[in-house]
């Protein structure tokens, strides 16, 4: 069976016919319509359906295989990819961008080592951390004294490596009541934060070359730790209610992972959530392909409406159980505590906690007795529930300046929670450049390009976020971030007035 293409080909345009055949089936390669080993339809029945030469058609794939988006065998046929000769489960899986791709895009390189200058009154519209000001300090250094005076220097002792068992149960109370989750004491781990929980169970699950599905785009934290384990990555488009499943089935088919990293709530960046359908459609899959789901709750705290859904972990079959749910309260409480815990499937707690107690023998006993005095005080449901009250006023202001002043950029549907929004920019604006000429003005956004995961280079979306932005700050921002937008797009006027002549 060959993969069936959809192309056109426009006999009025400037541009060569074998050329926009070409065009077409190398975006579908790029976008993942089209997967390593898909076989290409013959020659003679794609000049048929286009009516075009069959010469046009040699010179499109001999085009694609110059740029090795494709294969020739001789006697078979014409295969996406540079190896399809060899069957899945043998063939070495690539990653699908070489290493130095993922960090040294000069954009990120420049917000990494700061090179950009930002001024003190500079509005962040890049960073995902809540301010100092939203932090409870006042109950958290209550939790803290009490926990001094009742347990003294026991406080500073190293904890057993799955956690402190009082703030084990309060959190297994917490999931049970709160999320649906069932779970135990003995099977929670506590962690130190969840990029910790991504890397022990990174340790535990993955050997140099195991395959592992992302999201794309997705978060390079996740990919950095992937990619640390030595394992191959491939990405899977992301849609507005969550991954797209026919890619998600044809990419487990062929690329047997061990693994797949899910943001189901709120996903970073694009701020999408996963369908109730979807939920249970990942999970039916990850068990028919014997993979593991490490499912980021990094947000579904925050959600602005009563309605919101239950994690993954809730939906997972405890007869075969799936699902690696990690949540962190970094975004919600405070960062710098370090905490969060993560529930395994019971056939690999053990493995989770050889890999934690190498990671850092255990988290930091004086933070987690404190948290748990937190927790059972009752403060924390006060807390999130201000946190959605002040997140979702901030949201209701970033889209009415966005409504007022970026009339030229369709707005992607409001989520229902998080803080960040994934902005598709006006066509043939570069997010890359934007990104240095908004900083320049004192307005910092992430170009989509240090989200990306696979070939699509996002560079046509930035993520906005307003966790360390209030209402004044925004309203100010999208006016600066507007003005920018306005001389892009005046640039691109003027250069697609010149080309013809050029
Ligand atoms: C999606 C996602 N997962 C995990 C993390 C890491 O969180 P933590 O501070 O709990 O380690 C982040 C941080 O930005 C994130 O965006």
């Amino acid at each position: 069976m060959h993969a069936s293409l959809i192309v056109s080909v426009q006999s009025n345009s400037s541009v060569a016919k074998y050329r926009q055949i070409a065009e077409q089936i190398a975006g579908q390669i790029s976008d993942g319509t089209l997967l390593p080993g898909d076989r290409l339809p013959p020659i003679r029945i794609l000049s048929e359906q286009l009516s075009v030469n069959s010469a046009t058609i040699v010179k499109a794939y001999e085009s694609l295989q110059k740029q090795s988006l494709v294969t020739k065998i001789p006697g078979s046929g014409v295969y996406v990819g540079s190896d399809p000769a060899q069957r899945p489960d043998e063939r070495k899986v690539r990653s699908e961008f070489d290493d130095d791709e993922l960090y040294l895009d000069d954009e990120i390189d420049l917000m990494q080592k700061g090179t950009i200058v930002i001024g003190d009154d500079a509005i962040n519209f890049a960073t995902s951390t809540p301010t100092s000001d939203m932090f409870p300090v006042a109950p958290f250094k209550e939790a803290i004294d009490t926990v001094l005076d009742r347990d003294g220097g026991r406080a500073f002792e190293y904890d057993e490596s799955n956690g402190y068992l009082p703030l084990r149960e309060s959190i297994c109370t917490m999931l049970n009541e709160v999320y649906a989750v069932r779970s135990t004491p003995e099977r929670l781990q506590i962690i130190s934060g969840a990029q910790q929980g991504i890397d022990i169970a990174a340790k535990a699950l993955l050997d140099p070359g195991d395959c592992v599905l992302v999201e794309d785009p997705t978060y390079t934290g996740a990919l950095a730790v992937f990619k640390s384990r030595g394992a191959r990555i491939v990405s899977v488009p992301m849609e507005q209610d969550g991954i797209d499943l026919v890619h998600l089935e044809k990419s487990l088919q062929y690329y047997c992972p061990k693994v797949l990293y899910l943001m189901p709530d709120y996903q970073n960046p694009t701020t999408c959530s996963y369908s109730e359908e979807k939920r249970s459609a990942v999970i039916a899959a990850a068990r028919r392909h014997a993979c593991y789901i490490i499912e980021d709750d990094f947000l579904s705290d925050l959600s602005f409406n009563a309605s919101s859904y239950r994690p993954l972990k809730s939906y997972d079959d405890p007869a075969d159980e799936r699902v690696i749910h990690i949540k962190s309260f970094s975004k919600l409480l405070m960062p710098g505590l370090r905490i969060g815990f993560l529930t395994a499937p019971r056939s690999l707690s053990r493995d989770i906690l050889q890999a934690k107690h190498l990671t850092d023998i255990s988290s930091a006993g004086l933070i987690q007795r404190a948290f748990d005095l937190y927790l059972r005080s009752g403060v924390w449901e006060t807390h999130l529930s201000q946190m959605c009250r002040r997140y979702h006023g901030r949201q209701q202001q970033l889209f009415r300046s966005l409504e007022e002043h970026l009339q030229q950029i369709d707005l992607p549907p409001r989520p229902t929670g998080g803080f960040n929004l994934w902005l598709p920019l006006p066509q043939g604006i570069s997010a890359s450049a934007l990104y240095r000429d908004a900083a320049a003005k004192g307005v910092l956004c992430t170009p989509g390009n240090v989200f990306r995961a696979g070939r699509r280079d996002f560079d046509d979306h930035i993520r906005l976020s307003i966790a360390a932005a209030d209402e004044q700050q925004i309203e100010r921002g999208i006016v600066l971030l507007s003005q920018v937008i306005g001389d892009h797009l005046k640039q691109r006027t003027r250069s697609d007035f010149l080309s013809p002549m050029l």
